[in-house]
């Protein structure tokens, strides 16, 4: 049986730090009422000269010299984004080019928060069935972009980065195994940014009213993105007949660290077991699983054999789960 397993991951945060004294300086906030909601205490932003791709790339630079791949050898890339560096073309054909990935088919998807999850289970499909054998998965978010800076409900809460995973069709039991995915246009209205598109295109109107910064009723996401992880996390262990105790680490997505507590506390994880890294990035949406996958690969004693899972739920909305055997 053909596996997709992941041989290769990396991850790029840029190096300018905003911390939440730095905000408390530019909306009415504070240091503390920013940790107690959200756990976060700093995130990182993008250089004025660094767009998705330019993070993307750095991402990807590691992760192909820890898969020991040139570029050239990647034959599918697929960028998962929010935050393209522009409509089109896609960030994937701009990160191709700079990356010299010449033998790559690509395009861009977008998921928002469980954007990596779904890169995963796209190139998962590819590889299994033979189409291709090496591809590159990245989440690279450049939220500050898109973020209103007078806005406390929302500024506070986002940051930039990215992380890429290399992937290569094996006949092996090791890779990834599960995949749930979940989407729900519903609620399309509690998490958007409304112009920008051909709804609302750019427009001097469209600007002063500010339209082109991300919009988000926290509190009404709160209790569904909490619903809808559980759901995706106990979806993926069912289905394999696991118990909680098999999966070594899980990867959530890092909205809120009282998102994330709910969650464990429901399935009955203990926080040893959750992975976090809120406090130094905030909300990277779908980049955030990927750093996060990086950093437990490079930081936590993952063995091989060893269950991971990564969970998520973002803007659509969309949810997944994602279980891979290391
Ligand atoms: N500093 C101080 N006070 C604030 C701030 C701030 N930065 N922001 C809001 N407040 C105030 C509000 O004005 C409100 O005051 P009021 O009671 O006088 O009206 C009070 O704090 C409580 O506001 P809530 O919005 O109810 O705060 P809540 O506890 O819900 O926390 C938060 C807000 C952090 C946004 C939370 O709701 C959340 O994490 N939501 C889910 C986010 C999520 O999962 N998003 C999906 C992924 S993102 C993506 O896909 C791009």
């Amino acid at each position: 049986m053909y596996k997709a397993r992941i041989i290769g991951t990396g991850s790029y945060l840029p190096e300018k730090i905003l911390t939440n004294s730095d905000l408390e300086k530019m909306v009415d906030t504070n240091d503390e009422w920013i940790i107690t909601r959200t756990g976060i205490r700093q995130r990182r932003i993008a250089a004025d000269n660094q767009a998705t791709s330019d993070l993307a790339l750095e991402a990807s630079k590691k992760a192909l010299i820890t898969a020991g791949l040139k570029p050239e050898e990647i034959e599918l890339l697929v960028v998962a984004t929010i935050t393209p560096d522009m409509p089109f073309p896609s960030t994937a054909c701009v990160l191709q080019a700079k990356l010299g990935a010449k033998n790559a088919v690509c395009f861009d998807l977008n998921a928002a928060c469980t954007g990596f999850i779904y890169g995963l289970s796209c190139v998962k499909q590819y590889l299994q069935m033979g189409t291709y054998k090496t591809a590159l998965v990245v989440a690279a978010e450049t939220l500050s972009s898109v973020t209103d800076w007078q806005d406390r409900n929302t500024c506070i809460l986002f940051g930039d980065g990215a992380g890429a995973a290399v992937l290569r069709r094996e006949e092996t039991q090791r890779g990834l195994m599960e995949i749930y995915l979940n989407s729900d246009g519903n609620y399309q209205g509690l998490l958007n940014m409304p112009a920008g598109g051909s709804r609302i295109p750019a427009t001097e109107n469209s600007v002063k009213e500010r339209l082109h910064f991300l919009k988000m009723k926290g509190n009404e996401v709160f209790k569904i993105a909490i619903q809808s992880m559980i759901k995706a996390a106990n979806e993926v262990v069912s289905r394999n007949n696991l118990k909680w105790e098999d999966v070594k680490f899980i990867i959530p997505h890092q909205a809120n660290t009282r998102i994330i507590n709910a969650v464990a506390k429901r399935v009955g994880v203990s926080m040893e077991r959750v992975f976090l890294n809120i406090h130094k990035y905030g909300n990277m949406s779908a980049a955030t699983t990927a750093v996060g996958l990086d950093e437990v690969i490079r930081e936590k004693d993952i063995k091989e054999g060893d269950l991971l899972m990564l969970v998520a739920f973002g803007a659509g909305f969309t949810s997944g789960a994602c279980l891979i055997r290391w």
